[in-house]
């Protein structure tokens, strides 16, 4: 087989970069670990910043997004007891976050896809690169137990961060900068409408807890737990009272009801440098990893691709390998922007294991200065919806 870029991994980077690519009229071909179904129910993110909702728009793969995307102009941060609103789209000169599920973006772009003839290999075993210090680098794999060899221009690899395609850099050139937190995030998905209109990010003595949402009748939920935590130990009985003691403020109260989907996930900042190698492209979570606190990480990888797309276009068109030569820096940049504010997100809002008396008033002042202080309130904003676009 013979394409232009070979894309590995249909997540949300190698979908996104495929579709681009094929607006600018360049082929290619995706090649994907999981089954379509696994792709498409796989319950991750769900908070796209104002710049991903404009360009899922002006590529043609909003429809749903615009009747389904729940619009949120503020988020509530509680601590003390007392939730304190933080207007983002007052402070931002209108942008927004729109609340829409990660696989639906998945669905979306895989449907667009399909759709206008694009090929992607879904259960594609033993995916392995090679050549990429070539002109001629390949991919190969094996679906249906026939391998198969991609052979093209350019390899994205687009595979998360267990993917295949970082490990192809050689350790001579790439630096690996690293935080482990100690903590993850136990995640569920549950039918029961959602109690809060808004987003709520609460700091508890007891740990930090998130009250998000789907849609009217899907309530999306997180707690801060030890990443070691067996969630087996985790009864939906406690769960939900853990999270009624620490989303608790005012009169307000939590809706139960039943469990639809529940994980735990460790919490890490990870950044591989650069994102290039030869003919190999990294984007996405392949190439760096953000705490989920700051809902960032989808949104990074979109930006990726984003500006990955415009520069292999640029190359076929013109020859050229300079926006080739900046993509790495260029991502970069933003890269780590975005580990900042994650980073930031989750030392202000979590419990951390050994934090003495000290670090925890240095904590609630900084909370306390967000919500009382415009231009902090607009740092954390900004950031939030999302800086603009390269
Ligand atoms: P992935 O989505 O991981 O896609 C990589 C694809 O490559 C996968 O389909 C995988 O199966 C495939 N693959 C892996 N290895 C191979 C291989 N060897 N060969 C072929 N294919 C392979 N981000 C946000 O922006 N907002 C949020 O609100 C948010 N919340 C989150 C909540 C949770 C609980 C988690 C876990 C993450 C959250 N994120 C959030 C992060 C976001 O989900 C990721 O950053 C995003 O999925 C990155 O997209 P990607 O395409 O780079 O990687
Ligand atoms: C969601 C996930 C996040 O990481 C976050 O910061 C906010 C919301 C969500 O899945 O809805």
């Amino acid at each position: 087989m013979r394409t232009q870029v070979a894309i590995v991994g249909a997540g949300p980077a190698g979908l996104m970069l495929s579709h681009l690519l094929h607006r600018s009229g360049i082929d290619s071909v995706v090649v994907e670990r999981r089954s379509r179904e696994y792709v498409e129910q796989r319950v991750r993110a769900g908070v796209l910043e104002q710049g991903t909702v404009d360009l899922l728009r002006e590529v043609g793969v909003s429809d749903r997004l615009d009747r389904e995307g729940l619009v949120h102009r503020g988020i509530e941060l509680l601590f003390d007891g007392v939730a304190h609103r933080v207007p983002m789209s007052d402070l931002t000169g209108g942008r927004a976050i729109t609340i829409y599920g990660q696989q639906h973006v998945v669905r979306d772009l895989t449907v667009a896809r399909l759709a206008t003839g694009g090929r992607v290999h879904f259960d594609a075993d033993d995916v392995t690169v090679s050549g990429v210090d070539t002109a001629t680098p390949r991919v190969t794999f094996t679906v249906d137990g026939r391998r198969e060899e991609l052979v093209c221009d350019i390899v994205a690899g687009c595979d998360g961060f267990h993917g295949v395609c970082r490990d192809v850099l050689p350790r001579s050139v790439r630096q690996l900068l690293e935080r482990e937190y100690p903590f993850g995030w136990l995640g569920i998905l549950a039918a029961v409408p959602p109690s809060a209109d808004e987003l709520i990010y609460a700091h508890h003595d007891r740990g930090f807890a998130l009250a998000s949402l789907r849609s009217p009748t899907i309530s999306r939920l997180y707690l801060q737990v030890d990443p070691r935590e067996d969630l087996a130990d985790w009864s939906d009985r406690r769960i939900w009272d853990e999270l009624g003691i620490r989303l608790a403020h005012g009169g307000w109260s939590l809706g139960d009801g039943p469990i639809l989907e529940k994980s735990i996930t460790p919490m890490r900042s990870f950044v591989c440098e650069p994102m290039r190698y030869g003919r190999l492209f990294l984007a996405g979570d392949a190439a760096h990893i953000v705490p989920p606190t700051g809902a960032k990480g989808l949104n990074l990888a979109v930006h990726d691709v984003y500006v990955l797309a415009e520069a292999v276009a640029d190359w076929y068109r013109t020859g050229s390998e300079t926006s080739l030569d900046g993509y790495s820096a260029t991502c970069l940049r933003r890269v780590w922007r975005v580990q900042h504010f994650s980073w930031w997100m989750t030392s202000m809002l979590h419990r951390f294991p050994g934090h003495d008396a000290f670090e925890q008033r240095l904590q609630r002042s900084q909370l306390e200065y967000v919500v009382g202080s415009p231009a902090a309130a607009t740092t954390l904003a900004e950031n939030y919806v999302g800086l603009p676009w390269t």
